[in-house]
């Protein structure tokens, strides 16, 4: 039986196409390649160009596969764009939930792992976050995740679809054998930003805010790294083989540290000297997004082997310092 992985040219499903890949699952990936790069669909995979919204489309290709899982990393990302335009996440995101669930329930497919997001909490009353604490996002990308882990309960009470709620927190970092990597176009996150100013891609990084409460004043993240996440998202799959209840688990490091921080790991790690200045606020930021990830650890028994954002960095620059233009696939 194969594993459907919605979403698998992106960044954080192509990590987990290779790693499901490396470990001799057979893998089926669809992804309209809106974001996605072809490129980085692992070999091994087969790939079905198309949209989660479409159900035809999802229809044929389960119709065609034996399925008996579905990650779902299909989905719009970028919390700035959420803040202009809300509806193409509602649509996307949370529309595309639809489609799936409903496929998967006509299917008989009754496991899900899915990509949610720290931005469901909101700002959180308090650090780290737990996954109990309240969720009440600040911006329509983290309320479009927050209604689709909404939808899996109750298709889950309805139907028996049980799921896994992976919370990310900010992820990071490429495979460290250099052959995927980030590429997202325009980019906007801010390590791939750090990496394109060491490049000489862009002259200079412009931190955003830095009269947040927190000890520097800007912004603290909880970095992960890309393969960590892929390899919670085979223990998720596992929990869900053994016949584990549905329920969502925190990824992160459980360590903030602030965009001035990564700024200076960034100069360590690259010898580069990385100009910066200080811009105004991102809408929508919160001032501080660390993760109690205890459970993930005890329960799924995941085990980051990332636990420093120099060596993070560190495969992210590899990346970026060996693929100057990603994978180089973008339209004229
Ligand atoms: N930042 C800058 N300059 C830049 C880019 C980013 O200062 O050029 C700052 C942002 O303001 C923020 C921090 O860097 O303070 C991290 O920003 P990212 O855009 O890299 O990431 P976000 O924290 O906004 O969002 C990421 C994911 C979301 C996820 C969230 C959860 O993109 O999907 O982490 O922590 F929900």
């Amino acid at each position: 039986m194969s594993i459907l992985v919605a979403g698998g040219a992106g960044y954080i499903g192509s990590h987990m196409v290779a790693r499901l890949v490396e470990q001799g699952q057979d893998v089926v990936v669809v992804d309209n390649l809106s974001t996605g790069h072809r490129k980085a669909i692992n070999a091994q995979a087969k790939f079905y160009e198309g949209d989660v919204r479409d159900r035809k489309f999802l229809d044929s290709v389960f119709d065609s596969e034996d399925i008996d899982a579905v990650v779902h990393f299909a989905a719009f990302s970028i919390v700035p764009e959420s803040m202009e335009k809300p509806l193409k996440y509602f649509d996307n995101n949370t529309g595309g939930m639809i489609t799936l669930l409903e496929a998967m329930h006509d299917h008989d497919v009754k496991k899900i792992v899915f990509s949610s997001t720290a931005a469901t909490y909101g700002v959180p009353e308090s650090i780290p976050i737990k996954e109990t604490d309240p969720q009440e996002p600040i911006n329509p990308y983290g309320e479009s995740k927050l209604l689709m882990e909404k939808m899996m309960h109750w298709a889950d009470v309805a139907y028996g679809i049980r799921f896994v709620a992976l919370r990310y927190f900010n992820v990071a970092g490429a495979k460290p054998d250099g052959t995927i990597g980030e590429d997202h176009g325009p980019e906007t996150h801010l390590v791939p930003i750090i990496m394109q100013v060491a490049q000489g891609k862009r002259d200079e990084l412009s931190i955003f805010g830095d009269d947040y409460d927190t000890p520097d004043g800007t912004n603290v993240r909880d970095y992960v790294h890309v393969m960590d996440l892929a390899d919670a998202h085979i223990l998720a799959l596992k929990y869900l083989a053994e016949g584990n209840d549905s329920r969502a688990f925190n990824l992160g490091s459980s360590t903030g540290f602030s965009n001035k921080q990564m700024l200076e790991a960034a100069r360590e790690v690259t010898g580069q000297p990385i100009p910066a200045k200080l811009a105004p606020r991102r809408p929508g930021d919160p001032d501080s997004l660390v993760a109690e990830s205890k459970n993930a650890r005890e329960i799924l028994g995941w085990k980051p082997q990332f636990d420093d954002v120099h060596d993070i960095i560190k495969t992210a620059w590899q990346w970026h310092s060996t693929h100057p233009n990603g994978y180089d696939d973008r339209q004229a």
